[in-house]
């Protein structure tokens, strides 16, 4: 089931904000992202509410769904952003976030994405390795410029979810472990071009339950607590991501729960009260996964035997999230099943050829004829920015909605657009 009230049924036709899903498919065409802005708005507030009377700043995390007009309206929300390219870099600058409302944060970036940071004007560089850190000190010592440098330390403490998106072990790449810190703020002192203010960590994503958070903030706060305590400056932690989204509900078997914001935000206070320093988060999933549904069109349905299979125009380039995390999304009809109409649980497999182009399991769901419309729910965050254009598919385009405004705020690339980028060297031989 939908799990913002902005995507809803009213007279059994799903909406998103005032339109009828079914309208914006029919004028776009499936697959196709939605996304409504009320919902990312409320999400934004319900998380700057729980932070309210801290000294508070939210990064929005970019690669969570990077697209312009979502990046416009974090900045009218008041967020900054956390990007990892320079491509975000590029796309949130684009967007009209300031460059000193932007941190970079990454364990591989390039010197050239840090000489583009740097003239940027970006606000923070979090540096995740001694090498990097190095390589910055050359690279704005080149240009007599200071870089506002945070450490990532890695806390190693297990973040308890999907071990592809944990990042806060030490079997992780992410950060300098932690004992490592006092030593590299040392190092730091001597090194021209580097302004060392803080210290950041970021300990995984999907994150359903507040001890996690509880042990990487404790460790934080100890060590800059210690770092102050021989006289480096700490002027800012950045507590990172990582708030869960409610995925899969209404998923037999679904042991879905998320964190409540306002527990994240009361394990933020257990350990921040009243810090000496600004407090920087940089939520993804968080702000725009329940905002989001890809939009997709039975194709086919098959049996075999006792296995129903529902062939619909959405794929794993689409949405990767299933094959790659194996992670659940609520399926749901657009057009609301009559009372009582058995449901029968059925695949949901895209036209990829991949076993692994399965949308859901096991997804309960009512008789369906070929053409109707069926809606992926949160999907907001991690879909479209994750797509890919395998078996050559052009990527799906994204609406915006509030109220009963629309906007394809990326429109479907045409199959020419996808040829332009190739080239058949000539010595090659023609057939
Ligand atoms: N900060 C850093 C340094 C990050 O690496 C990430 C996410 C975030 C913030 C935002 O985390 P969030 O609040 O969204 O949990 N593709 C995966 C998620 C990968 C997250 C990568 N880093 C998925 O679809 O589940």
């Amino acid at each position: 089931m939908p799990t913002t009230e902005h995507i809803a049924w009213r007279n059994g036709a799903l909406h998103i904000e005032a339109l009828p899903l079914a309208d914006i498919a029919a004028e776009v065409e499936t697959p196709c992202y939605c996304y409504s802005a009320a919902a990312i708005a409320q999400q934004y507030r319900a998380l700057a509410d729980a932070l309210d009377g801290l000294p508070a700043r939210i990064h929005y995390s970019v690669k969570a769904n990077a697209g312009l007009a979502v990046l416009r309206l974090m900045a009218n929300l008041g967020a900054g952003a956390d990007v990892v390219s320079e491509g975000e870099i590029r796309r949130a600058l684009a967007a009209g976030i300031a460059a000193r409302d932007i941190i970079f944060s990454g364990a591989g970036k390039s010197a050239a994405e840090l000489a583009f940071a740097l003239d940027a004007g970006i606000a923070q560089i979090n540096v995740e390795s001694e090498a990097e850190l190095r390589l910055l000190s050359s690279i704005a010592a080149r240009r007599n410029a200071a870089a506002h440098v945070a450490l990532r330390i890695n806390p190693d403490i297990d973040a308890q979810t999907h071990r592809k998106i944990t990042t806060g072990t030490k079997a992780n790449k992410f950060g300098v472990p932690w004992q490592d810190a006092a030593g590299l703020f040392a190092a730091a002192a001597n090194l021209p071009g580097i302004r060392m203010s803080g210290l950041a960590m970021h300990i995984g994503s999907q994150i359903t339950s507040a001890a996690p958070f509880h042990a990487a903030f404790e460790r934080l706060a100890g060590l800059a607590a210690e770092l102050r305590g021989e006289g480096f400056a700490v002027e800012s932690l950045d507590l990172g991501g990582g708030l869960g989204a409610d995925y899969g509900a209404s998923t037999p078997g679904s042991t879905a729960s998320t964190l409540d914001v306002r527990e994240y935000a009361a394990a933020v206070r257990a350990h921040f009260a009243a810090p000496p320093c600004r407090l920087l988060f940089e939520p993804g999933r968080f702000l725009v996964a329940d905002a989001g549904v890809l939009l997709t069109r039975l194709l086919y349905e098959k049996h075999a035997g006792d296995k129903r299979f529902l062939i619909v125009d959405a794929a794993m380039n689409d949405l990767l999230r299933p094959a790659l995390y194996d992670a659940r999304h609520d399926i749901v009809p657009v057009n609301r099943p009559a009372a009582g109409a058995a449901a029968a649980p059925a695949d949901i497999v895209g036209p990829v050829c991949e076993t692994s182009d399965t949308l859901a399991r096991n997804c309960p769901l009512p008789p369906l004829a070929a053409g109707d419309l069926l809606a992926v729910l949160q999907a907001g965050a991690y879909g479209a920015s994750l797509a890919s254009m395998y078996n050559s598919r052009p990527l799906a385009p994204e609406v915006l909605v509030s109220g009963a405004r629309m906007a394809i705020v990326r429109r479907r690339p045409s199959h020419a657009e996808l040829l332009a980028a190739e080239r058949i060297p000539d010595w090659l031989e023609t057939t």
